[in-house]
């Protein structure tokens, strides 16, 4: 329970406050979610359209972040922002956890959580990295209360920049890292004949201001299996066709850039 304690949690179905009882946790409208014995609650039950990820690829990108992909991005995150001591810091669609675990890991006294819709992906984070709060939540309803926030990021998962807005405290932090234009440059140029750069997404959010917007670049050298759990994470895999895939599987190595576009908000 005590992981849970730091957040001002709210009901995604009404938006009243939530009250620990026990081992779960209710609105006033009775709804109520437990809290699993590795501290994570379920916000998304029932039913549901949407899903997240799945395993398979819950677990390629794990191992594809083991090996050092968000380096640059880790780098940047240390030197620009100092969260501590009140601060509520919140990785959206975090996915395996770990960009999560390294905002705990960088500032250890803020209350650090990771959301994602994918159940499975969250379970296995919560029991990776035991001081951050995991919740299976939707991007487009997150279970923290209006201006709660310091700092949201989304790191290529889906953004609701309305949703931002509501749980992002004034002067707080909206971080968004999506593809740069040469992002994966390498692997598109082994599947494609004529490769075109990727779309940047130059909007400002309604209620906040751009503080900065940079472009964080490195290499990704992949060897063997590892090019085939690259090319997983991204919709190459899906789209590509099939013999350009099983050239790109049957390369013993790949080196292809990496540029993750970083673009800091502050909210008004
Ligand atoms: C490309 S992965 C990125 C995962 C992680 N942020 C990272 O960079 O390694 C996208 C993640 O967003 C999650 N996701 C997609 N749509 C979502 C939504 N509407 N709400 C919450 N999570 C979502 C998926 O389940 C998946 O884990
Ligand atoms: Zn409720």
């Amino acid at each position: 329970m005590k992981r849970s304690d730091a957040f001002e949690l709210i009901c995604p179905k009404c938006g009243n406050r939530l009250i620990k009882r026990g081992n779960s946790l209710y609105c006033g409208e009775n709804h109520c979610y437990d809290v699993a014995k590795t501290g994570y609650v379920n916000f998304v039950l029932g039913g549901k359209k949407e899903s997240g990820d799945a395993k398979e690829l819950i677990e390629a990108r794990e191992r594809v972040m083991k090996k050092g992909y968000y380096r640059a991005l880790y780098d940047f995150v240390k030197g620009e922002f100092s969260f501590g001591a009140g601060d509520v810091v919140v990785d959206a669609g975090t996915g395996d956890g770990s960009f999560a675990g390294k905002l705990k890991e960088f500032f250890p006294s803020a209350a650090v959580a990771g959301t994602d819709l994918s159940k499975y992906a969250i379970s296995r984070a919560a029991k990776k990295y035991p001081d951050v709060f995991f919740a299976v939540a939707n991007n487009r309803r997150l279970p923290f209360a209006d201006s709660s926030l310091k700092a949201l990021f989304g790191v290529f998962t889906t953004a609701f920049p309305e949703e931002a807005a509501r749980v992002i405290a004034k002067g707080g932090f909206l971080v968004k890292i999506t593809p740069g234009k040469n992002h994966l440059l390498g692997l598109k140029r082994a599947l494609y004949e004529n490769v075109r750069l990727n779309e940047e997404d130059e909007s400002v959010p309604a209620g906040f201001t751009r503080e900065k917007t940079i472009r964080l670049r490195g290499v990704y050298h992949a060897v063997g299996e590892e090019i085939k759990d690259l090319a997983g994470m991204t919709p190459y895999s899906v789209k590509s066709p099939r013999n350009s895939l099983e050239r790109l599987y049957a390369m013993e190595t790949l080196d292809t850039e990496t540029e993750f576009r970083t673009d800091v908000f502050r909210k008004e």
